[in-house]
């Protein structure tokens, strides 16, 4: 049987700090991350890599002991040490019955999620070093209710390299995730019973959320660059509503960006006629260089809303809310009122992630896995018109030619294994939507999957008829 070829590794070990074991074997799981070290890859034995780096043959055996005992790596008595793929730990996961569910062979497109295995080794190491902080009990403790002030700041600082925005720790208020964040930031302005403006097609989180807050959405028209200033304050003053909801970037689902002028102009109609912007940016991170959010063009007249979910790990519920002073204290109000603190372990490993440099390092492969993801997509639907669906984004947004039909299409698709959301999943009320349909090009683990899934949704939309008697 072939063997794959021992490489030559030569780790970065410049500036790495802590036990030498550990240092080595966090310069595997960076180069496993980054690709340097694929799936499969042999590593070199204990004594050539000992040798190379001139540190004894024990230091190798424990750094490589560490690395598998993070499942990065694992061995064969006779064959040597692989990289192990990490998708296999998830494979493993499902065969013993654990916490997710099994395969269902479903390709599915309709969720905004993305494949988490590529960044599965920083994730770890930085779990790691959370695990060996002489602090952490003290950071788990009640003592700091709005998170701990070291813990804001890295919050504060990834803001600033990432959307452009200045704020201080001080400034930060942590919250359950992007939709805990939306949920502090709108029971802070508005009441049950009240108007809540949003774009025409809105994000489905948003529409449950006011069902639950008892608030009445107003939709509001966009075109082809979201939304139109003026029709929100004729909105605002028609229907007598304080508050607006709005993804400035990358919209979810039209993936519109608003430019300068219009935030601008949103801005000062805001202030003129005292209306709320909560502005909700967990894709921005995604536009680089960022545009001005309208945080930092009005903050007197913004409550800015993101996560860490789509740029590093949903599972971290990292949300945070930012605004001005006066409402700063009514949201640390609702923050006690509904989670007491916000839940300090997923955001000392998302500080982490963020003080180590890793974290710019993972949001740097999502914008390269959209890139790429988003060029399969479209070279596979060549023949469809994505000029409006901007490709910066995890997803693309379809308009659909006349003789296909949004609601058949997912039906039609469906049948074949492959799910995709209808543009009805983001519309308010009664309001007219569009024919089109959101194709999400992160959440399956490979680009396999995805190149089948676009497939059969190419053939179906090219020949309607012949693929499914409900399609016209
Ligand atoms: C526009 C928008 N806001 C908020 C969220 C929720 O993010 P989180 O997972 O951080 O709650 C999502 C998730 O898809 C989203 O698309």
């Amino acid at each position: 049987m072939n063997q794959p070829a021992t490489i030559r590794w030569q780790p970065a070990m410049a500036g790495r700090a802590g036990p030498l074991y550990r240092a080595i074997a966090a310069a595997l799981a960076e180069d496993i991350a980054n690709g340097t070290l694929p799936p499969g890859t042999r590593l070199p034995t204990h004594r050539d890599l000992a040798w190379d780096l001139k540190v004894t043959v024990g230091t190798i055996t424990r750094a490589y002991q560490e690395a598998e005992r993070q499942g990065l790596i694992g061995g064969e008595v006779g064959r040597g040490t692989f990289v192990r793929d990490p998708r296999r730990l998830v494979d493993a996961t499902v065969e013993a019955g654990g916490l997710l569910e099994p395969a269902t062979g479903l390709i599915d497109l309709s969720v905004n999620a993305t494949a988490l295995w590529p960044d599965a080794a920083a994730l770890a190491a930085a779990t790691q070093a959370v695990a060996q902080r002489p602090d952490l009990t003290a950071l788990m403790s009640y003592q700091t209710p709005l998170g701990h002030p070291r813990l804001r700041a890295a919050i504060a600082d990834w803001l600033a390299d990432t959307a452009g925005l200045h704020v201080t720790g001080d400034q930060v208020l942590l919250a359950a995730g992007g939709q805990g964040a939306m949920q502090v930031a709108l029971a802070a302005v508005t009441r049950p019973g009240d108007t809540l403006l949003v774009e025409q097609l809105t994000y489905p989180g948003m529409r449950t959320l006011a069902l639950h807050l008892g608030l009445r959405l107003v939709p509001v028209p966009m075109d082809g660059e979201g939304l139109l200033p003026d029709a929100v304050e004729q909105a605002a003053r028609t229907h007598g509503a304080h508050a607006l909801y709005c993804m400035p970037t990358l919209q979810n689902p039209t993936t519109a960006t608003l430019s300068l002028e219009r935030r601008r102009a949103l801005v000062s109609m805001a202030r003129r006629i005292g209306l709320m912007l909560v502005e909700d940016d967990v894709y921005g991170f995604l536009k680089q260089p960022a545009v001005p959010t309208l945080a930092s063009l009005g903050p007197d007249v913004t409550l800015y809303v993101s996560s860490l979910s789509k740029s590093l790990f949903p599972g971290l519920r990292t949300g945070y809310v930012i605004g001005p002073r006066p409402l700063f204290d009514r949201m640390a109000t609702v923050l006690r009122a509904t989670i007491l603190t916000p839940a300090h372990l997923g955001t000392v490993v998302a500080a982490e992630l963020i003080d180590s440099g890793e974290a710019g390092r993972i949001a740097q492969r999502r914008r390269a896995l959209v890139a790429e993801r988003q060029g399969l997509t479209r070279t596979l639907l060549r023949s469809l018109d994505l000029s409006a669906s901007d490709p910066d984004v995890t997803h693309v947004w379809l308009p659909l030619p006349d003789n296909v039909r949004r609601d058949d299409l997912v039906r039609a698709a469906l049948e074949h294994g492959v799910k995709i959301t209808s543009a009805e999943a983001f519309g308010v009320g009664k309001a007219e939507v569009q024919n089109a349909v959101r194709i999400c090009l992160l959440g399956v683990d490979h680009a396999g999957q995805l190149e089948r899934g676009v497939s059969v949704l190419d053939g179906l939309i090219a020949n309607p008829v012949a693929s499914s008697a409900t399609l016209v």
